[in-house]
């Protein structure tokens, strides 16, 4: 039965249109509420407190959306996932990327595997690559320490890993292990890419790290060809052995690419790309980056909201609690997009990587049997650091569109600093603007506040805030490595919950295929035409016309 057929589903429908006359500004007054409408990740380690009491919403609303949960069976998933069950219905594959943060003594058997020793040989053999190579043990073939890691990859073998090393980047600890040392990400296969990689960086003191779970991707392949005609080009062919290492599941074609086996770090089929940041993808690099030290405590974190969200009671679990919000927002009360709001410049890498974690896993069409859905799953999801959003896209959020937003904020900075002089630390100046923001979009400013202010009548509807605009407020207590692992696992999870409750696979991701067969296709036509001059052909009139145009000498 389609989760909308549910009763639970139809209550929430109800509930909603119920809800319709009422506004955040009076909700907010209410006390009992505020309270009710909070959860906590109670870790000594790093706490985390949610504050949900700005969504449009009351604590029935709660309670119904868990009788959701309870139809579509959300435990029942939740525990299959942790046993490693085929959950990817369309790829046949176990959804297990919460197994790569598991400690070395929990055990996890999965078709008679032991898949937490086989995580941790992996783990064992970074360290020592990692280390050897960070202590000068493991020299470039000019016998250069290799200060410099290019990693090359994309989608999920980029966005992870990059969304971690820039928040990493200003933490103290993390900053001081990295001094000296260089990491660069290639993603894009458009060469200036290769050269903003590249750029400033000698050869002999560079390691190319290729990242690809297929080892097939068009644009990693090629910018990996690239990378390597560079360092021939510098060092001669037999350097690419000293120089070159991959992180994949297809050890093959690493080896046919010419990249030593013994260089290689696998993984496995049941890591979904855009969730394996904490496999070889993101630990590799990061740990030749900063260490393994800080890699493990990233992972750590990680677990910590794992073993949270396989075991905390729905009502006070923040990865069901944020996916159940989500599913209200955008099911129940229509709202297609939402923003993720880091008062924390460290995190400017944290929207793009869960737009692919969010949107490749939950911008589907059918269900789990190939119906098509009665609704639009998943969301646009966007954002940006505040205060800079502020002072870009804020305004849509506050008078234009209602556009859901979750806040996330640290109660102490990466970088403290307070100028002599000033009322206020600059991490303070920076908070001020994350508390006063989730208050402006939910209480907004009435016709009779401007009025009350003097604003002259012609000017009064431009400056009425309509208010009643949802968020989330999330307060931890300082990014680091652990809390950084922790959100990438909170935002990881409300995903899997939103899609488990949609009825929908949200770790397959059949949507970016056409593209590629078709711009295959196109490559095709640009060799021949090129190379030999053949007529465009196989198009149709628009895009026959826009090649002529390009192809035109
Ligand atoms: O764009 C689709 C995709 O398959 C993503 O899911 C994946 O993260 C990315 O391409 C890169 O794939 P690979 O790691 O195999 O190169």
């Amino acid at each position: 039965m389609p989760i909308t057929a549910s009763p639970a589903w139809t209550a929430l429908q109800q509930h909603a249109d119920r809800l319709r006359g009422l506004h955040l500004r009076d909700l907010i007054q209410d006390a009992a509420r505020c309270k009710a409408m909070t959860a906590t990740v109670k870790d000594e380690d790093g706490p985390i407190h949610l504050d949900y009491s700005r969504q449009f919403a009351t604590p029935e609303t709660t309670g119904l959306l868990i009788d959701l949960a309870r139809s579509a069976d959300l435990a029942g998933s939740l525990e299959a996932m942790a046993r490693g069950e085929r959950l990817n219905r369309t790829e046949n594959r176990s959804v297990l990327h919460h197994a790569l943060r598991l400690p070395a003594d929990e055990a996890l058997t999965v078709d008679g595997v032991d898949i937490v020793a086989q995580v941790h040989d992996v783990l064992k053999n970074i360290k020592r690559f990692s280390d050897a190579l960070r202590k000068g043990k493991r020299l470039g073939a000019t016998g250069e320490p290799l200060t410099d890691v290019v990693a090359i990859g994309i989608g999920g073998s980029y966005l992870g890993p990059e969304f971690v090393a820039e928040s990493l980047r200003t933490d103290p600890a993390c900053a001081k292990a990295a001094a000296g040392r260089r990491l660069r990400f290639l993603a894009n296969v458009d060469p200036i890419d290769v050269t903003r990689a590249l750029d400033g960086l000698d050869p002999a003191r560079t390691l190319v790290v290729v990242v690809s779970k297929t080892f097939t991707t068009a644009e990693t392949m090629l910018n990996a060809r690239t990378v390597r005609a560079w360092l021939v080009k510098a060092l001669g062919k037999a350097a690419v052995a000293q120089h070159m290492v991959a992180v994949s599941t297809n050890l093959e074609a690493v080896e046919a690419f010419g990249i030593d086996p013994a260089n290689a770090f696998g993984f496995w089929d049941w890591v979904g790309g855009r969730y394996s940041v904490c496999s070889a993808v993101g630990v590799l690099p990061l740990a030749l980056h900063f260490g393994f030290a800080p890699v493990q405590r990233f992972l750590a974190g990680a677990h910590a909201i794992d073993r949270h969200f396989f075991t905390v009671p729905v009502e006070k679990n923040l990865p069901v609690l944020l996916g159940l919000y989500g599913v209200w927002n955008s099911s129940f009360l229509g709202h297609p997009a939402r923003a993720l709001l880091p008062y924390c410049q460290a995190l400017h890498k944290l929207a793009p990587h869960i737009q692919q974690v969010d949107m490749e896993s939950n911008g589907k069409r059918v269900d789990l049997d190939g119906a098509e859905l009665g609704f639009a799953a998943g969301e646009i999801d966007f954002g940006e650091p505040g205060t800079n959003g502020q002072h870009s896209f804020y305004q849509l959020l506050h008078q234009g569109r209602v556009v859901p937003a979750d806040f996330i904020g640290f109660r102490r900075s990466q970088q403290p600093l307070q100028l002599k002089g000033e009322s206020v630390a600059n991490h303070d100046e920076l908070m001020a603007n994350f508390f006063a923001q989730p208050d402006a979009l939910a209480v907004g400013k009435t016709a009779a506040e401007c009025r009350a202010e003097g604003v002259p009548e012609a000017l009064v509807p431009h400056k009425v805030f309509p208010g009643n605009r949802p968020s989330n407020v999330l307060l931890l207590e300082r990014l680091d490595p652990y809390s950084c692992g922790q959100l990438l696992a909170l935002y990881e999870h409300r995903t899997a919950v939103q899609g488990f409750i949609w009825g929908i696979d949200s770790f397959d991701q059949w949507g970016v295929e056409l593209g590629k067969v078709l711009a295959k296709q196109v490559r095709g036509q640009i060799a021949a035409t090129r190379n030999d001059g053949d007529r465009i052909k196989g198009f149709n009139p628009s895009t026959s016309a826009l090649l002529k145009r390009y192809l035109e000498t």
